[in-house]
């Protein structure tokens, strides 16, 4: 018999062999969510005075135990009072649940995320399945456990690993679990029979174990606090910019240090500084804009998804391996043709290197390797393509050439083969055309590395069928990529910003800031590397020819001034690490950046020429003018509907360029300085670096309405 529980509909109530199974159904993911705690402790005070009930399970309905807190509680948080009054309620109610008379186990299923491992925690005991994974992730979200799971997590496997888990984010499997003593036994057969199993034999041996009351893992104190330490040492390192990872290490230090109840309080403040912060709000963003971004307006959910078996690759280059190698790597089969055998050897070579290079740091097994490279099939014809599902065509880029490639992949192909295009300059369009199938062509624009980078720009063109979309955004989520549908615009959206802001690097370099500095202002920021640092890694010939392509067909890629310095140095071969000297200059077979003075001699050449008297240049300039260029064009971008959402943006920022995730993306971080702030800048720009600065006609709109680029897409 199933009996619902009076408070709420998303936890249900019922005995069985003598045990209280309490079973929460919040579905997609049972979040904690306003209705669910309450439930839980109401039928868990029901199980307490239940004569039927020896003992309690808590399990959750539909594929997973509970996903962690509802994340859109924490955007409700405005005061430090407000987060304290919340954090001191939870923290209670899980004392309670601890406290409860009977044995009470939590049931694990696919996962125990954040509030959920917390509340598995404040369980007496947890029994999982092989499959299930437990974490606690919220330093991806910007914040740190917030319901005593700093203070638990620790008592029950000890510091280093606490700090592993609440430092990194990651999950760990259950059988790991179980060897750290977060999970006290494996289910082999049915979950529920084998939780039911556990909580009466607990109940037989009249057990119970309050998690807050475990001493062993943490008696060494003075070895948890070292383990601390190091960790903040780590951290220094990889975690710039961030507060969160260094807060959960403080909560933990807290634990070994203190009381419960003292650390308990501790992680309260702590919890309180990081929820409130810029950089929660940031992530918080993002984790929503994930989601958002595979909704397409006009593709329903529904449109149906083709199965894609096997793929084929043209160009077996750097872009063609790589992307030959996201397929691989994804278990698909994939053809990789080039026009001879030479340059299939190169790119197979390159290939093999890759791999092997995993392979010796210890990331993929000599066997998982040769699997893999065995799904990739090299070839000079045509002959195998009969039955492939996807063509990503990675040729040169040169429109002819494309063109060509298309009418003879029409040919060679199914009329249902998905044609992609990677192409990061032409236009899709003028290829589609060529092939006679416009609804199959689409733009699969990968970012290099392309087995590594996570961004895959889905450029629809005017003819592409929702049924091709809906398939490339599956086969994005198989490719382990993020991918983010645009529109058919120069440069699509990532190249078409990046242009902006590598304009405003080049003309701050002639103003009188130096490459390192531009550099360090922007890593300091919190990219990853500046802008100089990355053209050195991609190739400052790749501009210079896209340039010269432009020109040609009387383009450029960003308005107004352009600086001549890039150029330069494309003439004089100086074309990044791959030539040992570009921005910087690079001993051979070292990526070390090592400034050049010729730099300063060409910026001030490329000054006088252009009148510029060079001034010294703040950091704080460097970050507003590069951050303004990107949300000016992004806001046309957006205006013009090449791209559906501004957090799409944001989204393809933060995964093509590292843009750091605690700013949120551009245009986010655009939000964060205000619209009126970042308008005021263009126009002061305007004034004294020209007319090329003129602001987007969306952040007027906005500005004058009081708006932001994320309010503007909140439904009314
Ligand atoms: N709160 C609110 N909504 C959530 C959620 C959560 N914790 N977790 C998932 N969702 C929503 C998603 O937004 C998505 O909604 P839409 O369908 O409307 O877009 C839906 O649930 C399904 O999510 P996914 O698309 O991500 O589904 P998936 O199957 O790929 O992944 C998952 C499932 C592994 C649980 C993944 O959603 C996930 O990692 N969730 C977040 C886990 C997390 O960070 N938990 C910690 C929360 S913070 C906390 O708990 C603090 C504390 O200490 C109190």
């Amino acid at each position: 018999m199933i009996l619902f529980s009076p408070m709420s509909p998303l936890v249900r109530y019922d005995v069985r062999e003598r045990v209280a199974v309490i079973t929460i159904d919040n579905p997609p993911v049972n979040a904690l969510s306003p209705g669910v705690p309450e439930g839980i402790s109401d039928a868990i005070a029901r199980a307490a005075s239940d004569p039927a009930a020896d003992a309690m399970v808590l399990i959750g309905s539909g594929t997973t135990f509970i996903a962690g807190a509802d994340i859109n509680i924490f955007k409700t948080l405005k005061t430090r009072a407000q987060s304290l009054e919340r954090s001191e309620a939870v923290h209670a109610r899980l004392k309670q649940m601890e406290d409860a008379p009977k044995p009470l186990v939590a049931a694990i299923h696919g996962v125990a995320l954040g509030g959920g491992l917390e509340f598995a925690m404040a369980c007496h005991y947890r029994v999982a399945v092989a499959a299930a994974r437990v974490g606690q992730p919220e330093v991806t979200l910007g914040i740190i456990p917030g319901a005593g799971g700093t203070q638990r997590l620790p008592r029950l496997c000890g510091a280093k690993t606490a700090l592993e888990l609440c430092t990194e984010g990651k999950p760990l499997g259950a059988s790991r679990a179980l060897s750290e003593g977060i999970v006290d036994q494996i289910v082999e057969g049915d979950l529920l029979d084998g939780a039911i199993a556990f909580a009466l034999a607990r109940a037989k041996a009249g057990e119970r174990r309050k998690t807050r009351e475990l001493q062993d893992q943490i008696r060494d104190r003075a070895a948890g606090l070292a383990a601390c330490e190091a960790t903040r040492a780590a951290l220094a390192k990889t975690a710039r910019g961030a507060r969160a990872p260094f807060a959960a290490v403080d909560a933990i230090a807290a634990a070994l240090a203190l009381d419960f109840e003292a650390g308990s309080a501790r992680e309260r403040e702590l919890f309180a500084e990081c929820v409130l912060s810029h950089g929660s709000r940031a992530m918080v963003h993002l984790f929503f804009a994930e989601r958002e971004v595979g909704k397409i307006p006009d593709v329903p959910k529904d449109t149906p998804v083709r199965d894609i078996k096997k793929a084929a690759v043209i160009g077996a280059g750097t872009m063609g391996g790589g992307i030959a190698m996201a397929y691989a790597n994804a278990g698909i089969p994939v053809l990789l043709k080039d026009v001879d055998e030479a340059a299939l050897g190169r790119g197979l070579a390159t290939i093999r290197k890759n791999y092997e290079s995993t392979v010796a740091k210890g990331r993929l097994t000599a066997d998982a390797m040769a699997r893999t490279m065995a799904l990739i099939t090299p070839t000079t014809t045509y002959e195998q393509f009969d039955d492939v599902d996807v063509v990503v065509e990675a040729v040169f880029e040169h429109m002819d050439l494309k063109k060509t490639t298309f009418a003879e992949l029409a040919a060679a192909t199914r009329p249902e083969c998905v044609l992609a295009s990677n192409t990061s300059t032409l236009d899709i369009d003028e290829f589609a055309a060529a092939s006679g199938r416009p609804a199959q062509v689409i733009g699969h624009h990968f970012f290099s590395p392309a087995n590594v980078m996570k961004l895959l720009e889905i450029v629809r063109g005017r003819h592409t069928s929702k049924e091709v979309i809906a398939t490339s955004l599956a086969l994005g989520r198989r490719l382990n990529k993020v991918g983010v549908v645009v529109g058919n615009c120069f440069g699509f959206v990532a190249n078409r910003m990046l242009a902006y802001y590598m304009r405003e690097a080049y003309l701050l370099l002639e103003e009188g800031a130096s490459v390192p500095q531009i550099d360090k202002a922007v890593t300091d920021f919190g990219m990853p590397v500046g802008p100089f640092g990355m053209q050195d890694i991609a190739g400052i010939d790749v501009g210079a020819r896209i340039r010269q392509y432009l020109k040609s067909v009387g383009k450029t890629r960003a308005e107004g001034p352009q600086s001549e310095v890039p150029d330069r140095l494309y003439e004089m071969g100086r074309y990044g690490q791959k030539t040992g000297a570009g921005w910087y200059k690079y001993e051979p077979g070292s990526r070390t950046r090592i400034p050049d003075p010729l730099i300063e001699h060409l910026a001030a050449e490329a000054a006088a020429r252009r009148g510029i008297t060079r001034r010294e240049v703040q950091d704080e300039e460097i970050i507003a003018r590069i951050t303004t260029a990107l949300a000016n064009e992004g806001a046309r971008v957006l205006d013009e509907g090449f791209a559906i959402r501004a957090s799409d943006i944001d989204v393809i920022y933060c995964h093509g360029f590292g843009f750091p995730r605690h700013r949120g993306g551009p245009m986010f971080y655009a939000d964060t300085v205000g619209i009126p702030k970042v308008l005021e800048r263009v126009r002061s720009y305007r004034e004294q670096f020209g007319d090329y600065w003129e602001p987007a006609p969306l952040l007027e709109r906005l500005a004058r309405e009081g708006r932001s680029f994320h309010a503007s897409e909140q439904p009314a």
